[in-house]
């Protein structure tokens, strides 16, 4: 039994106690909130733009329902949480957990479980009827031998790409046309580079290996890129190393600077008529509008070509760290992030759609209607570069061969071992 486990588990215990002693009725919840004063801190990687908005308008929220709770914010800048999570592992393994941190359903989720970092939150789905509000695929995301252990606050849509109308009638194609096959949008782009602007915008690490998922998926299809998971699909096959030679020519046809660009500075080469098409998950849709863009006409959105009727979806929830130093906070705030009020105000401002099914949906844009009727019309798979598909570990191995791969470090054989090899853990 290793010491950290034994710590795991003592204070375990004290947080249960602590939980118990938390979960009141409301009229008990008013005396607390006059003799008690607690706090949350809460982890997080949304400093800035559309995902700032979003975790204010949240916190706007828990202010209300929670006045006795003092949220901290602890976030770490870093898109896609590629920073974030590294302060985390750190903070993790000292014994210093934030009130809640955000991960990602599915395969991240379970990997903090795995490592006993997490608290079962069954309890809370109970109290709170959670239960009843959440899609039951998305509860077993975040479930582990019949514990749930994560709240998720939203959904968001991996395989969208974002058009400039303008960039693509001076290449003389049409906006609104669609492409059934990544080889088809390939020509596009070439049409586009041509004309001297950036056919592709693209920014740094993380939104290369979200190019690659999308490519995958376009190129293997559904049944293709769900076996890249779960062991069906072959790595190192003919299919995956001709997905590799389109992901190659795309990234030929993406800006020479994107290592240096996170990705709202890519998603704004497109913006400002620099670039025809950017691949970035559904928070683009609340920076664009932030920006003063209007979707539909000033920019157009599409799945990725290759990719209509599939949803690759992502979903930010919220946990229970063992060990986190307010358990009534983590509480308060987790209640929060799964209420209806904070659902709603959250995903508004972010772009995501709720991840609860009792929203309104007319209280959302038209881009987010669509998103909430695809997410229960299309089929459903798993973000690799947001958390859902694949072990940390796997990620990070598939990151690190991108990043070697786009640096021209490693040729495309180099490339396809590298992932053979990321997938064998
Ligand atoms: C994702 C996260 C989103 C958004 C995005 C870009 O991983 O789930 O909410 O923040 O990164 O940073």
């Amino acid at each position: 039994m290793t010491r950290k486990w034994v710590r795991g588990v003592a204070l375990a215990a004290a947080m249960v106690t602590s939980l118990g002693i938390a979960g009141c009725a409301s009229g008990d919840t008013e005396q607390s909130a006059a003799t008690q004063t607690t706090e949350a801190e809460v982890f997080s990687w949304w400093t800035e733009g559309s995902e700032k908005a979003g975790l204010d308008a949240l916190v706007a929220v828990f202010n209300k329902q929670h006045p006795n709770v003092q949220f901290v914010n602890a976030t770490v800048a870093g898109g896609a949480g590629s920073n974030a999570t590294q302060v985390l592992a750190e903070r993790l393994s000292e014994y210093d957990p934030p009130d809640s941190f955000q991960s990602h359903a599915g395969a991240a989720v379970v990997d903090y479980v795995k490592r006993g970092q997490i608290e079962d939150l069954s309890s809370l789905y109970d109290e709170w009827g959670l239960r009843d509000v959440f899609p039951a695929d998305l509860i077993s995301q975040l479930t582990v031998r019949d514990k749930i252990y994560s709240i998720p606050a939203n959904i968001h849509r991996a395989n969208m790409v974002w058009i400039n109308p303008d960039v693509l009638k001076t290449a003389g194609l049409d906006p609104k046309a669609t492409y059934s096959t990544t080889a088809d949008w390939i020509k596009a782009l070439e049409a586009i580079k041509k004309t001297g602007k950036t056919p592709l915008a693209l920014g740094q690490s993380w939104t290369q290996v979200q190019l690659l998922e999308t490519t995958l998926l376009a190129d293997l299809g559904v049944k293709g890129y769900n076996g890249l998971w779960d062991g069906t699909t072959n790595w190192g096959g003919s299919q995956v190393r001709a997905s590799l030679q389109n992901f190659q020519k795309l990234l030929e046809l993406s800006n020479s600077n994107r290592d240096e660009l996170e990705w709202p500075q890519a998603l704004a080469l497109l913006k400002d008529g620099k670039a025809g098409f950017n691949v970035m998950g559904d928070w683009a849709a609340a920076e664009l509008e932030n920006d003063g863009a209007k979707l539909g006409s000033d920019v157009l959105y599409s799945p990725v070509p290759g990719t209509a009727g599939v949803f690759d979806y992502l979903a930010d929830s919220f946990t229970l760290p063992v060990g986190a130093p307010h358990p009534e906070g983590s509480k308060a705030w987790l209640e929060t992030v799964g209420s209806l009020d904070g659902q709603v105000a959250f995903n508004k401002a972010k772009g995501s759609i709720p991840a609860r099914t009792d929203a309104d949906p007319s209280e959302f844009s038209e881009y987010q209607q669509g998103a909430i009727k695809d997410f229960k019309d299309n089929t459903i798979v798993s973000s690799l570069a947001h958390g859902a598909a694949a072990a940390p570990t796997e990620l990070d191995a598939i990151t690190a061969a991108v990043a070697d791969f786009a640096t021209q470090k490693t040729d495309l054989a180099a490339f396809q071992k590298a992932l053979v090899a990321a997938a064998k853990g």
